[in-house]
């Protein structure tokens, strides 16, 4: 795999709904895992479910699937319902859950091809199918090995190779990266990015900020079994508390205080510094002039600078501004609500 990401338009032709939700609630107990969730997901685009732990991603990547029930509201996928259409979505999706699902007795390439069979693609078919997934998946090397010996990376790689054996129109993955290392992570998201071609439509969920700004099209924030808000990577950064900052690291953190003073009029007390590395951080509202009104102002006092940069707001920034915490750092627990 290449970690040269691209990520394919929608394109023009692609102008159904892929998936329309509408009011789905589902609850376990006392728990709310999800609570009158509506969304619409246009085909041939990467869709990303972004929310903390407990959340309630899986249970409606669940629900879309059909391996879980709502108690209530519709939904559709690929145009079937989900309740009473389910046997016409399964063979038009795949799904890649939480945790590797593939046998650790055979061998990669075994459980590709044995996939093939149970879709009925045939011998010769399913033996090309499996060797060129191997390949695009970086595991052609390991292809004969039994999948007991390959690493965590290595089993996410071919648990999502076996969801593409059929090609299916409406790819569901959960957490496909969680757990993998940054040079795994990148080799995905190019693979995931290319799955869109021909109008297919990939649903994600991922707990990690970055992968959706990268990879999707289009992001749905959840936040205790709600949808909070819904827009491209660009909408969201630009919707919601997230604002463009002066970055600066002072040459000699013993500085900090003194630079920190003659800041603080171009700051509205909305700095943040460490004394320690010398990194100040303050709004940016005058846009670039900023820039050269910090320059200014500590040279005039012999403070030398490090580094200066202008930074755009990120999704950890609209997050935190619409929810109040931050994305990763939330556990089950405080997720849940109850009813
Ligand atoms: N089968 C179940 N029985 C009881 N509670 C459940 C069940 N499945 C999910 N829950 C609860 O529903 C809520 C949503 O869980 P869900 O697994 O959908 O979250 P998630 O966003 O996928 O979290 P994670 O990022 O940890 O995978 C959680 O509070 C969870 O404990
Ligand atoms: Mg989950």
């Amino acid at each position: 795999m290449t970690s040269n990401l691209k990520v394919n338009p929608a394109k023009s032709d692609c102008s159904q709904d892929a998936i329309i939700i509408e009011g789905i609630s589902k609850h376990f107990g006392k728990i709310q895992a999800l609570d009158n969730i509506s969304l619409n997901v246009g085909e041939g685009i990467v869709f990303a479910l972004l929310g903390p732990n407990g959340s309630g991603k899986t249970t409606l990547i669940r629900i879309l699937t059909t391996l879980l029930i709502p108690d209530g509201g519709t939904a559709s996928v690929g145009g079937f319902d989900i309740r009473k259409n389910a046997a016409s979505i399964r063979p038009i999706i795949g799904l890649a859950g939480q945790y590797p699902a593939v046998d650790e007795d055979l061998t990669g390439k075994e459980n590709l091809e044995m996939i093939g069979q149970l879709y009925h693609l045939g011998n010769n078919k399913s033996r090309t199918r499996a060797g060129e997934l191997l390949i695009t998946f970086d595991l052609a090397d390991a292809g004969n090995r039994r999948v007991k010996t390959y690493s965590g990376g290595m089993r996410r790689r071919l648990d999502l190779a076996a969801t593409l054996v059929a090609e299916p129109k409406i790819l569901f993955l959960d957490e496909p990266t969680t757990g993998l290392d940054p040079r795994s992570r990148f080799g995905l998201w190019d693979v995931i990015g290319k799955l869109t071609k021909d109008c297919h439509t990939v649903f994600l969920t991922t707990q990690y900020l970055e992968e959706a700004d990268r990879l999707a099209d289009k992001i749905a924030i959840m936040d205790n079994g709600h949808i909070i808000r819904v827009g491209t990577p660009a909408e969201l950064k630009g919707c919601c508390g997230g604002e463009t900052r002066v970055k600066l690291k002072l040459a000699d953190p013993n500085q900090t205080r003194q630079a920190l003073d003659l800041l603080r009029e171009l700051s509205k007390d909305q700095m943040n510094s460490n004394s320690e590395t010398g990194d100040i951080s303050l709004p940016a509202d005058g846009g670039t002039a900023i820039l050269s009104d910090v320059v200014r102002r500590l040279d005039a006092s012999g403070i030398q600078l490090a580094e200066l940069a202008l930074t755009q707001p990120t999704l950890d920034d609209v997050f935190l501004a619409i929810t109040g915490h931050a994305a990763e750092n939330v556990t089950a627990v405080d997720a849940k609500k109850t009813k």
